[in-house]
């Protein structure tokens, strides 16, 4: 009981000290582990093992509410938005006191959560806006339009855009899910600061896709961007064109793509390819030079601010702003981005960073969030 305890602990000093936005009340773990906190049970639900983040998130959390002292129950739902339904149904059978979800299909549990509130049980929606209800108490995630600007702004200050007088560039474009209410946001940053360059015609998208339904990869899943590229690279570059840009979304989008590109792209160039997360294999393509940037978010600190409020609530406090003051790092309040159909969600919105082969050191090894492993690629273990 005594090592379990002192694991517990280890693991919590190690986020406090691997993070920089450990929570100034969390540090306090004595008083925290008061008796009354022991009965207190959190659901997490999280969308799929299949997609690497998801695993860290769910581990995060779920030590962190237990480091404080909660119980915690964490589902999987195999991306399957009927079993996520499912899987918070029997969370609320049983008798979690808060919920933490990352919806699958942000538009589907309405019905579900109808129940969680008339049960009184609190909503946190993860990383993921969940849509029409009025069940969902607050929203925890990073600076959805600022990801997809920083994509935007790569490629801009890359190809130095602004300056590119007549010559121009070929560009494909990849997005998320559509069930994903974050995939339009990421999809719109990128957009906007592309757009002038497309309407110039610095940057031509030569299959001429730019609606969001037509670049859109269901469940973000990389055999779907990898076969819609392969259509793309056989049907517009085969006979040589030449593709200077790949826009994708996120790193399993990305993963897709540059499979695309190795097996069937006839150029001799690389092109450029942007991504979002960090994922372990994306990174090593970071490495080799096959994907040029990621767009970094530390999952670590959305789990500190996600159970510093989750904590608050279950205190019967209501957080607001003062909250972000506990974080060590950047944490802004927002009540006006982020509307679920039943009105604005208050939301605490983190502050995503742009990882390349250039910083990566920086950003990631000296952080403490991976390790150089003895093959000289990144490694989260
Ligand atoms: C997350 C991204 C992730 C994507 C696919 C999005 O909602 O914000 O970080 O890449 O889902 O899992």
């Amino acid at each position: 009981m005594k090592s379990k305890l002192l694991g517990i602990l280890l693991v919590l000093v190690m986020i406090v000290s691997l993070i920089g936005c450990s929570s100034d009340k969390d540090t306090s773990t004595s008083s925290d582990k008061s008796s009354d906190k022991k009965d207190i049970k959190v659901g997490i639900a999280m969308p799929t093992k299949s997609l690497e983040r998801w695993n860290r998130d769910g581990a995060y959390l779920k030590e962190q509410f237990e480091a404080l002292g909660y119980k915690a129950e964490l589902t999987y739902s195999d991306n399957k938005s009927d079993q996520q339904v499912n899987d918070i149904q029997n969370l609320i059978a049983d008798k979690v006191n808060l919920l933490v979800i990352v919806a699958i299909d942000g538009e589907s549990l309405t019905t579900v959560l109808k129940d969680a509130k008339d049960q009184n049980i609190p909503v946190i929606a993860y990383d993921r806006l969940i849509m029409n209800t009025d069940a969902t108490s607050y929203y925890v995630s990073f600076d959805n339009y600022t990801v997809g600007k920083l994509q935007g702004e790569y490629i801009e200050n890359t190809l130095d855009l602004a300056n590119a007088g007549d010559k121009t560039y070929n560009i494909e474009l990849t997005a998320g899910d559509p069930a994903d209410n974050n995939a339009g946001f990421f999809y719109n940053g990128a957009v906007d600061v592309l757009k002038p360059y497309i309407d110039k015609g610095t940057l031509k998208v030569v299959s001429g896709q730019t609606e969001f339904e037509e670049v859109a990869t269901p469940a973000w899943d990389t055999a779907t961007a990898l076969d819609r590229m392969q259509n793309i690279l056989a049907s517009y570059y085969a006979d040589g064109t030449q593709l200077d840009v790949c826009l994708c979304s996120n790193d399993s989008t990305a993963l897709g793509v540059t499979q695309a590109v190795d097996s069937d792209y006839a150029g001799s160039n690389w092109p450029l390819i942007t991504g979002q997360d960090g994922d372990v294999a994306n990174l090593k393509n970071l490495l080799d030079g096959k994907q040029s940037m990621t767009v970094y978010k530390a999952v670590a600190n959305e789990a500190v601010v996600t159970v510093a409020l989750a904590k608050e609530i279950l205190a019967g406090n209501k957080p607001d702003s003062s909250l972000t003051s506990q974080f060590k790092c950047e944490c802004t309040y927002d009540t006006t981005s982020y509307d679920n159909g039943t009105g604005i969600i208050p939301s605490y919105l983190l502050v995503p960073d742009v990882v390349t082969n250039d910083n990566y050191k920086e950003k990631l090894v000296d952080t403490g969030y991976y390790k150089v492993g003895s093959d000289g690629y990144l490694t989260a273990d």
